[in-house]
């Protein structure tokens, strides 16, 4: 049973079990809260009921109340009196009421749910031997739960529709499958606010359509095939790819973005792969403080990276100029000598790609020879969110009317759709949200209050928030704060009376010296305002990668500039980055420098100038613990077993081993050292974070009928760091004056959801969706250059020619090229440009 809210608690009866719920509680949670199934189709826990598709109807039954006295009239022996309804009536539509007596096993009940059955079934094409969802059907389930064995319809009757009908390129529809429930319409209506699909035409000839081009454009497109309770709507990665029976499923966790959303990998052992086992499908798995039920079409589709063709199998070593395969164990060897050799003069440089095992084992080889390492990132703040990070218990699920939210330098649908998702509907729950951004991104439909400030001054604009908050307080050493414009002015009045407060951060058009001021700048928020280390307050940075905050957590650091880095250190162990790939630059100097040892899924551009390649194993075929940006610790396991790789940590302790550093070589020892270790896992072990507990709603593979074909967790729901003992402080970052370019544009990076990473792009699936390398202007300033949209320009950036396709918009601000980080054009700090056409 779940736990029920502290409101008003009403008696009824469901097929004769006495049940006591919240006031309001629709009938057929009612039920499912005490284990009682009334099926539905068109009804889903995460949205408003419709009352569509009648599936759900029952027998309800209410005290019969004296009109007179107005008290509840009794039977002879005492008991209340009820009077049945003339007709059946649907449950998931109907509230509770007290006394109020259901019946959903009556003749009448069955026989009515039957009949709806046997409607829903004349135009079905029962073609379920050879449709996707036969086998985790609900209309074949419940057809065989509650429908009837023959049909009074004749089958030359059915309507005949497109069974191929692509609605964009990720999702297909079988038209004569769906049974108008809706579920799909209201979910891109509803819950993530796209709203490209739609109803066309009317009763038997009533089609699903996409309204957008490209078809069926959204970033959530994916859950609409799980939550769809037949066949009609399927992915194109999925379709006639394999039957749900014969999968296997592992849990995971999305590597792709902060925000840890809890994954079900579906794979299977096929004979077209030479027995291997295959990745079929990537799902949703419930983690109600994290995801909920969804996953992103990122989430979804961009696994295929991971089964690339272009994966690297053995070691290499330069031998003679040329990069050549050679065994484990002279690869490791080599790698070893060198490194003892370089002792201090070892630079590690890691990324968030890797998880907490890997980092640990990393960061104690490194500092056990006396070497450095860092962390490879565009971005910084991370020893601040640590301090200042959502307290345990912390859930977007919970904000609501007093909660402010303050989103400032990012987007998050492009950066992390799924705390958009979230953010957007603490907003629509009455959450105040404030967006803070040069430019209009779409969160701002949902905003309370809109900041605008010129790129750079991020830190400024937030600082005057809390100088505006301050004209009573007297901070320490606080420099004179400016108090900003009346859009600053209002946002911190409604800080002011917040009871909640969250700020997610970002580095949009900023690097890291400005993201660490802009961290710093919203921890002060945080600190002048008492929304520290709290449930629901605190400082959350969308970081580009899915372990960035593990990687802080764990000790790493990015280096102020790289350039200096690659000439002073001789010996250099890169696990998970590609400076050369990022930049030309750092290209050269890596051709230069000493001994690069490259640990990698690819031959990256890095990779093809170093002295050894090591290959590394993806998420899917090994396990460990990624850390969110809400500073949540979850595992995942392997799905696929390779024996030719081998996980990060295992190499970096093998190569430990040789170099007289003893290194944990099993993922759960490597966390238990950790935890031992680092303050901040203190408490936490494999098994903690494998614990789950009952959530709502109760979903899982006996309910797919109710919250849709995804799976339940049962592998673990992660759990939050706690705090370091400092206690966190106010501080005044410096802050470089923005100040429009003389001359040129002020080309700024930004990050989008579908880039060139290594990561993204070799799913085929999503090529679709990721654009050419290109530049963004205002019309305006276009005008002047005498450009128009879509011609190729080119130009300088930090010394390398570069050429991008040309957008407008009206939404950037004027003097300003907004240019998309990791798309081919290597830009990581705000850079004075001149345009010209190819
Ligand atoms: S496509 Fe599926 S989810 Fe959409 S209306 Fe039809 S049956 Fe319902
Ligand atoms: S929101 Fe982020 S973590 Fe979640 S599925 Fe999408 S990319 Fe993965
Ligand atoms: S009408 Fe209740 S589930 Fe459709």
């Amino acid at each position: 049973m779940v736990d029920m809210p502290t409101k008003n608690m009403v008696n009824l009866t469901i097929d004769g079990k006495p049940v006591t719920v919240p006031e309001g509680t629709l009938i057929v949670n009612a039920a499912k809260m005490v284990g009682i199934d009334i099926p539905v189709f068109c009804y889903h826990p995460k949205m408003e009921p419709v009352g569509m598709c009648r599936q759900c109807l029952v027998e309800i039954g209410r005290p019969v109340i004296d009109r007179v006295t107005g008290k509840p009239v009794l039977e002879a022996d005492g008991s209340l009196k009820i009077q049945f309804g003339p007709k059946l009536e649907i449950s998931c539509a109907t509230p509770v009421s007290e006394g109020m007596v259901v019946r959903g096993t009556s003749e009448k009940a069955v026989r009515g749910r039957r009949d709806i059955l046997e409607f829903l079934l004349t135009s079905h094409p029962l073609d379920c031997p050879v449709c996707d969802k036969g086998g985790e059907c609900p209309l074949q389930n419940l057809t065989m739960r509650h429908g009837p064995g023959t049909s009074r319809f004749i089958y030359d009757e059915k309507m005949h529709l497109a069974k191929k009908y692509p609605l964009g390129e990720l999702i297909y529809l079988d038209r004569e499958r769906c049974i108008q429930c809706g579920r799909c319409v209201r979910f891109q209506d509803n819950i993530v606010g796209d709203p490209v699909l739609a109803f066309n035409n009317r009763a038997r000839a009533m089609e699903i359509f996409s309204n957008s081009r490209p078809g069926f454009d959204s970033i959530f497109s994916g859950n609409t095939t799980d939550i769809c309770p037949v066949g009609a709507l399927t992915t194109s990665d999925f379709r006639f790819g394999a039957r749900p029976w014969e999968l296997c499923t592992t849990s995971s966790i999305c590597p792709h973005c902060p925000v840890g959303c809890n994954l079900a990998v579906n794979e299977r052992r096929e004979a077209r792969s030479n027995g291997e086992i295959m990745i079929k499908r990537i799902m949703p798995r419930q983690n109600e403080a994290v995801n909920e039920l969804w996953i992103c079409d990122k989430g979804r589709f961009g696994y295929h990276y991971t089964e690339s063709m272009d994966r690297l199998t053995q070691p290499h070593v330069r031998r003679e100029g040329e990069l050549v395969a050679i065994g484990w164990d002279e690869a490791l060897s080599y790698v070893a000598e060198n490194f003892v050799h370089a002792g201090k003069n070892l630079l590690t440089l890691a990324s968030g790609r890797l998880s907490n095992e890997d980092l640990f084992n990393l960061s104690e080889l490194t500092h056990g020879l006396g070497g450095k390492a860092a962390l490879y990132t565009h971005m910084a703040g991370g020893d601040l969110v640590s301090q200042l990070g959502v307290a345990r218990g912390t859930n977007l699920s919970d904000l609501s009317e007093g909660s402010v939210i303050l989103v400032v330098a990012c987007d998050l649908h492009e950066e992390a759709p799924i705390w958009w998702l979230r953010v957007k509907q603490a907003a629509e729950r009455g959450a105040t949200l404030i967006v803070a951004n040069p430019r209009f991104t779409r969160l701002e439909h949902y905003a309370s209050h809109v900041v605008r400030y010129p790129y750079g001054a991020e830190a400024a604009t937030i600082l005057a928030m809390v100088g505006a908050l301050s004209a009573k307080q007297n901070f320490p050493k606080a420099p004179k704060l400016s108090q900003g414009s009346e859009a600053v002015k209002a946002a911190a009045d409604t800080i002011a009376s917040a009871e909640n407060l969250i700020i997610f951060y970002g580095s949009e058009g900023i690097g890291l010296e400005t993201s660490q001021a802009l961290a710093q700048a919203c921890a002060n928020l945080l600190i002048s305002t008492n929304h520290v280390r709290k449930i629901n307050n605190g400082l959350v940075s969308v970081w580009s990668r899915a372990n960035d905050q593990g990687a802080w957590e764990i000790g790493f650091r990015p280096l102020p500039d790289l350039t200096p880095a690659f000439q002073q250190y001789e010996a250099f162990y890169l696990a998970g980055v590609d400076p050369a790939g990022d930049d030309p630059a750092l290209a050269e100097l890596i051709r230069k420098a000493g001994f690069v040892v490259v640990q990698d899924l690819f031959f990256t551009e890095t990779a093809k100038l170093a002295d050894v390649v090591l290959p590394a194993q993806p998420f899917t075929e090994r396990e460990g613990t990624f850390t969110s940006g809400e500073r949540r610790v979850q595992r995942f396991y392997p799905g696929v077993l390779r024996n030719e790789y081998k996980p990060d940590y295992a190499i970096t302790a093998a190569i430990g081993k040789l170099a007289g550093i003893n290194l944990e070589t099993l993922p759960l020892r490597i966390f238990n050292s950790l935890a031992a270790k680092i303050p901040t896992f203190s408490g936490l072990s494999y098994k903690t974070l494998s614990q789950v507990t009952e959530q709502w709603p109760i979903v899982g593979r006996g309910e797919m009928y109710y919250g849709g074909t995804l799976y339940a967790n049962d592998q673990g729901l992660g759990e939050q760091l706690s705090y370091p003992s400092q206690m966190p402080e106010l501080a005044w970052p410096q802050i470089p004056e923005a100040s429009p370019p003389a001359g040129g544009l002020l080309a700024v990076p930004v990050n989008i959801l579908y880039d060139r990473g290594q990561t993204i792009y070799r799913s085929m699936l999503l090529h679709q969706r990721i654009p050419p390398a290109n530049i963004a202007l205002h019309p305006d300033d276009a005008q002047k250059l005498n450009l128009a949209e879509g011609v190729q320009v080119k130009f300088n950036l930090g010394g390398n020619p570069v050429e991008a396709q040309l957008h407008l918009s009206e939404e950037i601000p004027l003097g300003v090229a907004l240019i998309p980080r990791s798309l081919g054009v290597p830009i990581s700090t705000p850079t004075v440009i001149e345009l010209q056409t190819v």
